[in-house]
């Protein structure tokens, strides 16, 4: 941890401001388009810490051990990107090339490409060499602006698969300063072995893997593809229901293809989210009203997969959250890029620059139980913030898209 101090002046916009005066936490319904903010401001950080900010005219003679000048910048908080598959094997842009001449996801899926292509390349590499590529990967996305992040297993399907994948995880967070939470996510699709006996591989999540991966300390969440074709409501329940044995809150993959009850059933279970949601109604925005599972939208793989969108605006105008992530995948969206989901979010499910910056700070941060810690610029949160390019206003970020906006990203 750096004991240097640093003072960032000049700043135009200090955005997500959290002056200590609301509960902190998730921001809901009609509060997701309200962003606040100082104007022509500056902010300390001590140690690793927001210490304190406020407008230029009351800077004072402060100094620090690093002086940062943002003359025309904005400063934010760090993404919080709650929901990844960061750690893969290799990319599939021949499934890309094959969805393009009409192929579907699901039908690409069932011939045993898909998941089950990632897979094989997966227990084909050796740790070390996933280690590096996953590595380069995350020096990517924290360039864009990402300071925390939730990665997830599910490319091996097997012991030894998922095991390396979790450990190749628990590396990145030893080497990285950037927040990271790890998700054990066996239950992403039936290995080709079980493909007749499928609630023997349940019973292997169960028996085999969870002892060993919440022995080692390698997971903080439990995830579920919970979906036809892929794992339906019983499994569902009966994996939720031992991950929380072992102190592993859900995070499921919940709504994509179908209306198939996952949201339903992540509520029943206190899942910390439920992911993904092209398919929701009112019935599922009915079920989310009655618990405290973060909605979050992952529309980066329905632009890829040239599905329909996630009906923001019905979510947010029921009263409730909703939080973006980006879903970084080899499959279905193999982009990490914040600025990019903020692009779609605004154009394509209508939510404002101010809603959609809501969805990736301090929602992103509450979907990964990190909201006292992360996603608001709060004196005595960690200093994980962007610097972006001199924009003209916070609208640029998601307005000006394709190019990037952030300059720097700081990380403690
Ligand atoms: O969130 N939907 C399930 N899992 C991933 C995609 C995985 C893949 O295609 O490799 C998702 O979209
Ligand atoms: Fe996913």
């Amino acid at each position: 941890m750096s004991q240097r101090s640093i003072l960032i002046r000049n700043i135009k916009q200090l955005c997500q401001t959290d002056t200590g005066l609301q509960p902190q936490g998730v921001v809901r319904g009609a509060d997701m388009s309200l962003l606040p903010s100082l104007d022509n401001a500056w902010l300390r950080v001590e140690a690793g810490r927001i210490h304190s900010f406020g407008s230029i005219a009351d800077l004072g003679d402060q100094t620090a051990d690093e002086l940062i000048d943002a003359t025309g910048r904005l400063v934010l908080p760090a993404w919080c990107d709650s929901h990844t598959h960061l750690v893969f094997a290799a990319p599939r842009e021949q499934e890309f090339a094959d969805r393009i001449r009409g192929l579907s996801y699901e039908e690409i899926a069932r011939r045993g490409g898909g998941i089950l292509n990632s897979a094989r390349k997966l227990n084909e590499m050796d740790e070390e060499t996933l280690y590096h590529q996953s590595q380069a990967r995350l020096d990517q996305v924290v360039a864009q602006g990402t300071g925390a992040i939730e990665i997830k297993s599910g490319y091996g399907l097997c012991l030894e698969g998922e095991l390396k994948m979790l450990r190749v995880i628990r590396r990145l967070k030893e080497a990285n300063k950037v927040a990271i939470k790890a998700t054990f996510l066996a239950a992403h699709a039936y290995p080709v072995a079980y493909r007749d006996n499928k609630p023997a591989y349940i019973d292997h999540i169960i028996n085999d893997m969870l002892p060993v991966v919440a022995a080692e300390g390698l997971a903080d969440y439990m995830d579920a593809f919970c979906e036809q074709g892929f794992f339906g409501i019983p499994e569902t329940e009966r994996l939720l229901e031992a991950g929380w044995k072992y102190g592993l809150k859900p995070k499921i993959h919940a709504n994509q293809l179908h209306h198939s009850g996952g949201v339903e059933v992540g509520v029943k279970h206190h899942a910390i989210s439920v992911d993904h949601l092209e398919c929701v109604g009112d019935a599922e925005i009915e079920a989310l009203l009655q618990g405290n599972t973060m909605p979050t939208l992952l529309p980066g793989a329905a632009f890829f997969l040239g599905m329909h969108y996630q009906p923001a605006r019905k979510i947010i105008d029921a009263g409730l959250p909703v939080c973006l992530a980006t879903d970084y995948n080899p499959g279905s969206c193999p982009s990490g890029n914040i600025p990019l989901l903020l692009t779609i979010a605004c154009t394509q499910l209508r939510m404002t620059p101010e809603e959609a910056i809501n969805s990736v700070t301090i929602n992103g941060a509450a979907a990964m139980e990190l909201e006292h810690e992360l996603g608001s610029i709060r004196v005595g949160k960690k200093a994980n913030l962007i610097i972006t390019k001199p924009i003209h206003s916070v609208a640029s970020i998601p307005y000006d898209y394709g190019n990037q906006p952030v300059e720097r990203t700081l990380v403690f």
